[in-house]
């Protein structure tokens, strides 16, 4: 018999393409995310997943697909939407689309430093409002990256790729991490120095933040962590929005008790904090990190290719449960 392989959103064509020759797909007809309710019933039965961001697989969800299912894959790098202990319990492989979107959010990162440094926000609104302007010495001044530190929370491939391209601009480099990173990235990077993190808030101009979400970084900028960064420094987030404790982000904004902030990830997406709307020193955009076409294709067809690997029996290309593969990288007998 086929497999039946769940879709939960419209992923691009070549994946889609893979999943329908290796089995017998179902994909949500919903351009929205499927209610708790519509998820339980489509993934009933479901030999493998293939889930995004805004699916919430727990324990229930995987006991509402069934024994039979083998593979949850999600089309994104963080996997806080998906209780992998719960899955590994029930024998069920997870993977996830590391690497292939590295670049791209990099990119962004660095888009919103140079938009909240630069204020585009300010200038787009204020031309879009036809406001009068001239320019002149002192009109809509922001502040150079030239010779400032870039402090960047978790110097994971993300975080490299962004400090890679924060040095092209001419930026220092301090970042924290549990390791040190290897010596050679540590020179490419112009001698990045490694620090505790209340020492990196508090010297950092810019600080980018680039862990995944779990219990230990929830909120792991709070208002006290906001506190310790100089009034003249700018938050980044574009790693997920509970890491940084919104109201008191917002709060710091308006007081300026902090210059800027640039955030592709929110607290409580696709809700905005309403005080952060209001505030002129913020740039807000929509979870766009990986949204570049290509981007968006290599995580799909990265994702097809872990169900399609893990359905043969073959060791998926990015597992986050490996434990759950027998050694030769297949899932275990009986899962
Ligand atoms: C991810 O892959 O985790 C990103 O947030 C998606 O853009």
């Amino acid at each position: 018999m086929q497999p039946r392989i769940v879709v939960t959103r419209r992923i691009p064509d070549p994946a889609l393409e893979l999943l329908a020759r290796a089995g017998k797909m179902w994909l949500s007809p919903h351009d929205r995310p499927l209610t708790r309710t519509e998820l339980q019933r489509s993934v009933s039965g479901a030999d493998a997943l293939v889930t995004l961001l805004h699916d919430r697989v727990d324990g229930p969800l995987l006991d509402a697909a069934g024994p039979q299912l083998r593979c949850v894959a999600n089309v994104a790098v963080g996997y806080d939407n998906i209780d992998v202990a719960a899955a590994t319990e029930r024998g069920v492989v997870v993977t996830n689309t590391p690497g292939v979107l590295t670049d791209a959010t990099a990119d962004l990162a660095l888009a919103l430093i140079l938009a909240v440094t630069r204020r585009l926000g300010d200038g787009e609104r204020l031309l879009r409002a036809r406001i009068p302007w001239s320019w002149h010495m002192f009109f809509m001044l922001g502040t150079g990256l030239q010779g400032k530190t870039l402090g960047v929370i978790g110097l994971g491939a993300i975080g490299q790729a962004t400090a890679r391209r924060a040095r092209a601009f001419g930026m220092n480099i301090a970042y924290t991490s549990r390791r040190p990173a290897p010596r050679e990235v540590e020179a490419e990077l112009g001698g990045a120095r490694r620090l505790p993190l209340d020492e990196l808030l508090s010297t950092a101009d810019v600080v980018t933040i680039h862990v995944p979400l779990s219990p230990n970084t929830h909120h792991l900028i709070d208002a006290e962590r906001l506190r310790q960064m100089r009034p003249e420094a700018y938050l980044i987030n574009t790693a997920r929005g509970p890491i940084v404790d919104e109201r008191a982000l917002a709060r710091a904004l308006k007081t300026q008790e902090l210059a800027g902030a640039g955030l592709d990830v929110f607290e409580r997406e696709p809700e905005i904090d309403p005080e952060l709307l209001e505030l002129d020193n913020v740039v807000l955009v929509p979870h766009l990190g990986s949204a570049t076409v290509e981007t968006r294709t290599a995580m799909a067809v990265l994702a097809a290719q872990n169900v399609i690997a893990v359905l043969r029996r073959e060791r998926p290309p990015t597992p986050i449960n490996p434990e759950v593969l027998d050694p030769a990288g297949a899932p275990a007998p009986g899962a």
